[in-house]
Order: C-alpha cells, then structure tokens, then sequence
C-alpha cells in the first residue's frame, strides 16, 4: 500500500462543464477509486482556472463582475461532478486565497534563483488558447487550434528562462522513461524540448484579473503560469498545511493532448527552478470527437453538434450515471482519439451492461430464487470457472496500474463472458433443486462478487446495488483488493434478491 495523488487539469469557467471535461474527470476518478481500493492513501484533485483574458471577456459578456461569474460557473462544474458521481478529494479554485499564496511563494523561489527577467514581449496571441504564437506557427494569422483571429500585443513582461532547462529536461526524460505516456506523446514532448526552448513570457500589465506579482505591483501572472501551480496549492506549497513532502514528486497528472507542452516542459522546467522535482508521471489522452452522427433528438442542434455542446447531465439523465461512466472508460484507450456517439453509447449499453452484466445478474437471482428458496450456496473451490477468474483478477489489475481503464473492463467482461457461457453449458434452470444447481450457482455467484469488485472504480452505484441484491453487507470497496479480490469469499447462505433490471434496454434508434 502507497499513496497515490492523481489531478484532473483545472478547467476555464468561461463556459459551462460539457462532455469532454467530464471525459478527463471520469477517468482519474476511476483511478483514484481503484487506488482507494488497494488500500492506498489517495487524493484526487480537481477544480477550476478562473483567472485570463478568456474568463474575463467572458465575464463582461454576461455583464457580471469576473469574480460573480467565476463563482457561478465554478459551481456549474462542482454540480455536473456531483452528479457524475466524482469522488474528488479537493476542488480548487485559482481565485481562492490559498492559491494565491502559494503561487507568489513558488514564483518568488524562482525569481530569487534568477530566472525572471524583465524584456519587452511582442507576439500574436489566442485568447482561447491563453497562448502566444508566431508569424510561422501561425495558419494565415489565424490560431492553428481554433482558427480565430490573433491578437498582435506588445508590452513589458516578466520572462522565464525557460531555454536555460533544456539540458535538464532533455536529461531529466532520459532518466525517466515513463515520466509522460503513452509513448507517442513522451515522443512528441522530447521532440519539442529537442527542437529548442524559447523563454517565455509570464506576467501580463494589460489585465488584472490574476494572481499579482509580489515583486512587481503593476503585473499579474499570466494565467498559465498561476494555474499549474494549483497542483503544489493543494499540498500546501508554502504554506502553514505544508504537505508536500508527503505528496510529491510521486504524483500524476492526467491531461488532453492539447496541453502538453504546458504540463511535460514548462511545468517541469518551472519545478526544476524553484528546486523541486517535477512530478512523477504525466498520462496523457486525445480528443473526443463527434463523428457528425445524429446525437439524439433532444441533443441535436440545427446543423450538427458540437461535444462542447453536451451537458453530462443531459447523457446521464438520458442513460444513467454509471452507463455514461462505463461507456467514457471503455469505448476509448487512454491515450488515443475517441469517437463519441449515441449510437455508440446505446450500443455498448444494449451489449455490454444489458446483454452481458444485466443478463447475467438477473439470470443468477432468478434461478437462486425459483430453485434455491433464495439463499445463495457457497463457490466451489474447484470449479470450472476459477481459473478464468483469477485471469481476470490479474488483468484487471495490471491494466488500472498502467492507467489503461479500456482494458481493465475488458479483462472484467472477459469473467461476465465466460460466467454467461458456464451457465449457457450448465443450464441450471433445467435442473431439479439439490446439490448440483446449487454447485453451479455458487460459483456463478461468487464470480458476480468479484465482478462487482472489479468493476466499482467504473461503475460505483451499479457494483453496490449488485452486491447488495447477492446478499452481502456493505459495499463491494470495503476491504482492500488483496483481500477480497480472490476465489471462494462467497461464503453462501446469504438471501439472494431478484430485483428490477439493472438496465432495461434502450431501443438502438432512440
Ligand atoms: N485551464 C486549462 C488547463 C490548466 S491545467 C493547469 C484548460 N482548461 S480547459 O477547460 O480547456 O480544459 C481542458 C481539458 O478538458 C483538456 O485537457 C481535456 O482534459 C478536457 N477536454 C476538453 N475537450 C475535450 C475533448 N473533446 N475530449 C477529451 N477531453 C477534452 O485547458
């Protein structure tokens, strides 16, 4: 048992928590309920980057102050987490006065070992990108990632040495092979520190929405450079709470593609600075993309949909919390571009909790039910079905440890496939109540139990509610993984319920 601290990026609240957000969201808390599993201390952390141009623009377009609106839209994002069943430890907020003091002491640590200097900065700048670019990385003047107009500024800024990390970072990626995954992308951050670092322009006199520069009162940070901080903010950097000692350098952040250069060589180049070790391990996925398919009839706007457009609320109130939480984790590796459909959520409902995990639960409670008067029997130890779940117990667990959450289910649905099949050979429901239905079921009861075990970092509410119809007290998460994830704790004698069904089908033209 270890500890595990694992972050979400924060996200801008100059709009509303659509799906791509809760793509990133329910993917680490998956992770940190499977290290909760496992006995580790966790803490995942999440929260929202309200400072920049973009929230205050923003802001002034609703006619509110940046702080009202940043208060609104910060709760929007704690709402959609609340209802998406988030288990997060810590919600931060860059406005909150924690961050600021955290963030004026790391930045002052990396002014003290001189490597801020103060130059006049010209550039093209992307407001939805809180990012500058150059005439040659830019498309006909326009942002490469959203197309829109550049902004040309020109002031007196506050520099990073970042060029002086070179070196460092390029060593620091020899050392660490495994700092960002998958591959593709540590291959993509190296080519870029390879290619040559630029300094980079950190603080901003033309806005004040923004942690202040304690050094320099007319400029604030610019927003990227207070926003990675927030990862240190929650452990206390520099503060009274200090906590870093116990939390860091062990620690993963899981991001979108788009943000790499931010996260595998300015944030570890700032670390490196200010005398701290970079954090342990970047994960990084794609994009979620919608493939021009119809969404639904209630999602889809007039000429198409955009992902940005999809409240979660709006998919979990239509599928359920944890349908939308399975189909997230498991329709796309971690790591690769996914496509993101109705058609391909109702499909892996209709096949993978309707057909495979429904069917199989309500298959067991009614034959425990009409021929075991309801008590579920023991597991064998010698049955037929062990070895597959053992196999599954394994992959199911080396697959989380990697941050593959795709295959983890996969291994978990090989066992919901395999206890389908066993019964499908047995056919207990032909058989006369004695010794060897009870035998069958037994072992197809105890394969549900480890199902629910392995598959509650996926689907938290589902796993319970199964656990409970079988009879068993508690929840599927109350002892540690290594004691409750092997053959044969389905001691038997436990009232088994046959209740509604855990996922009525859906009608694949809805
Ligand atoms: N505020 C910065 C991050 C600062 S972290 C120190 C930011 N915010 S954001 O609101 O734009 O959120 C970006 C993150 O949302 C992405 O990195 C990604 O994790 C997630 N996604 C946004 N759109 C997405 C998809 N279409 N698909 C998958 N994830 C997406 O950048």
């Amino acid at each position: 048992m270890g500890r595990f601290y694992i972050t979400t990026p924060i996200y801008y609240v100059n709009d509303a928590p659509h799906v791509g957000h809760a793509y990133t969201t329910v993917n680490a808390d998956a992770l940190a309920r499977w290290h909760r599993l496992l006995g580790d201390e966790t803490k995942f952390l999440t929260g929202t980057d309200e400072h920049g141009q973009k929230v205050a623009d923003a802001a002034e377009k609703n006619g509110l102050t940046p702080q009202e609106w940043t208060d609104r839209t910060s709760a929007r994002f704690r709402e959609a987490w609340d209802a998406l069943g988030i288990s997060y430890d810590d919600f931060i907020r860059t406005t909150e006065p924690r961050h600021y003091e955290s963030v004026q002491k790391f930045l002052s640590a990396i002014h003290d070992n001189g490597y801020l200097y103060k130059d006049v900065y010209k550039g093209l700048y992307c407001v939805s990108c809180e990012d500058y670019f150059t005439v040659e990385s830019s498309i006909d003047g326009k942002c490469p990632i959203h197309g829109r107009e550049l902004t040309e500024m020109e002031e007196e800024n506050w520099f990073f040495k970042l060029s002086a990390f070179e070196d460092r970072l390029l060593e620091y990626y020899g050392e660490h092979p495994e700092f960002v995954t998958p591959e593709t992308k540590r291959n993509e951050a190296y080519s870029f520190i390879k290619g040559g670092l630029r300094d980079i322009s950190i603080t901003r006199t033309s806005i004040s929405w923004g942690v202040p520069v304690p050094w320099d009162e007319k400029h604030v940070f610019y927003v990227w450079y207070d926003a990675l901080v927030n990862y240190l903010t929650a452990i206390g950097y520099g503060r009274e709470d200090d906590e870093v000692d116990k939390w860091w350098p062990s620690s993963h952040h899981l991001i979108g593609k788009e943000i790499i250069r931010f996260h595998c060589v300015w944030w570890p180049a700032m670390c490196m600075a200010a005398g701290l070790e970079p954090a342990s391990h970047v994960q990084v996925h794609g994009w979620l993309l919608v493939g021009g398919q119809k969404l639904s009839k209630t999602m889809a706007a007039e000429g198409g949909v955009r992902l940005t457009d999809i409240a979660p609320v709006v998919l979990t109130n239509e599928f359920g919390v944890d349908p939308i939480r399975y189909y997230l984790l498991r329709d796309t590796v971690l790591g690769n571009d996914g496509e993101f459909s109705h058609e391909g959520i109702t499909s892996r409902y209709n096949t993978d909790l309707a057909n495979n995990l429904g069917n199989l639960v309500a298959r067991v409670t009614t034959v425990v039910n009409s021929k075991c008067a309801g008590i579920g029997p023991a597991s064998r130890a010698d049955s037929e079905l062990r070895g597959e779940a053992e196999k599954a117990i394994t992959d199911t667990a080396a697959a989380w440890n990697h941050f593959a959450p795709q295959s983890a289910l996969e291994a978990t649905w090989g066992l919901i496939g395999a206890t389908n099949a066993y019964l499908e050979r047995h056919a207990p429901w032909k058989m006369e109540s004695g010794a060897q239905v009870e035998g069958v079921m037994g072992d197809a009861l105890e394969a549900i139990r480890l199902v629910t075990i392995l598959a509650s970092p996926a689907m938290p509410a589902v796993c319970e509610e199964i656990w409970r119809r079988i009879g068993l007290g508690g929840s599927p998460t109350d002892q540690t993984f290594e004691r409750s994830a092997k053959w044969g704790e389905y001691s038997g004698g436990q009232r088994v319920e046959k209740g509604a069904p855990l996922f009525p089908r859906i009608k694949s033209d809805a």
